[in-house]
């Protein structure tokens, strides 16, 4: 599970536009790869560890883009994510939504190896126009939410060590890749994405509240979402994806909430980076997610300022329970 400054995004988008394939290297950031590729040369690209930030002491990385060090990787790297891969690739049959699974194999994502960014990106370049760039790790919020809304999508390079299968406090290669990058193949999630990038930018300007609402829509659809199939339930967001115990409590367990989906009530909905969810939001299909971010945000945000914040086990009389949770071993504080 990843925690902290997971970069608030979502938002207002009108029209998404549809952004052409780039050519090889033109990623508008050209003078910042540049620098990198050379200073690869001689030592790896280096996390910075900690920085002051208008969310505190967190570790926030350089912003600059790095070309992915693939040859570096090593033999216990590429069996970690061979061993994450298959692991998860056997516990989301029946569980990841069909979307999710078809995206992924599309891609060409397999155990075989760490994919190389360059390969997915032809794909997903022809697929819906995305492309991946490589990070250090997290971003301040205005930079991750101007990459997303000019269709990159950044993915950390490195990826955890043997003894951090199950728990790493910020998000890796495994999480951003398995977890985040196969739905940019889908188009309509596509544009949801930008669409929150640009709302991102938007709700930046307009101040601290208006990033928290929209961090609690990222966190409960891109993070922790759950979509409505024929054939019940299943999993789309990218922190339960890409996390064995969750992928199994969030569907099976009867301590957790399952609501359907209501925006203004998401963006009310505080929620846990310390344990698994204590409720998940239901969509019925991804273009229901593009049709409710379709209304400029700023009066929404003026109106959730005089409102308190709900509980992340709360349920409400307005709620569409799927599911009330038994609320089984949870903490009765903790709640961000
Ligand atoms: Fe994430």
């Amino acid at each position: 599970m990843e925690s902290i400054a997971v970069a608030a995004m979502a938002a207002p988008c009108q029209k998404p536009r549809f952004r052409a394939p780039s050519p090889a290297g033109a990623l508008g950031v050209g003078s910042a790869l540049g620098r990198n590729i050379d200073a690869m040369n001689t030592s790896p690209p280096k996390r910075v560890e900690h920085q002051q930030t208008d969310k505190g002491y967190v570790p926030v990385y350089t912003t600059d883009v790095v070309e992915q060090p693939w040859a570096s990787y090593s033999a216990t790297d590429h069996e970690v994510w061979a061993t994450l891969f298959k692991r998860q690739r056997e516990i989301l049959r029946g569980r990841a939504s069909d979307a999710f699974l078809v995206a992924q194999d599309a891609m060409g994502m397999s155990p075989d190896a760490i994919p190389k960014f360059d390969d997915l990106n032809a794909a997903l370049g022809a697929a819906t126009g995305w492309e991946i760039i490589g990070v250090e790790g997290l971003l301040p919020e205005l930079t991750f939410f101007d990459h997303l809304a000019n269709r990159r999508f950044p993915v950390t390079w490195w990826i955890r060590k043997p003894e951090q299968l199950d728990y790493l406090a910020e998000p890796d290669l495994f999480h951003d890749l398995f977890g985040h990058v196969p739905l940019l193949m889908n188009p309509v999630f596509a544009d949801y994405m930008q669409c929150y990038g640009r709302g991102g930018v938007k709700a930046h300007g307009i101040g601290p509240e208006a990033l928290v609402n929209l961090t609690r829509l990222y966190w409960y659809t891109v993070e922790f979402g759950l979509i409505r199939q024929s054939d019940g339930l299943r999993i789309y967001g990218s922190g339960i994806v890409s996390s064995k115990g969750e992928s199994i409590h969030c569907l099976e367990s009867d301590a957790p909430n399952r609501i359907g989906f209501d925006l203004e009530r998401i963006m009310r909905t505080r929620y846990r980076i310390d344990t698994y969810q204590k409720t998940y939001f239901v969509i019925d299909s991804f273009e229901q997610l593009m049709q409710a971010t379709a209304p400029d945000f700023t009066p929404i945000y003026a109106r959730l300022a005089s409102q308190d914040s709900i509980p992340a086990g709360d349920v409400l009389a307005t709620d569409a329970v799927f599911h009330r949770g038994s609320g089984e071993g949870w903490l009765n504080d903790g709640d961000v």
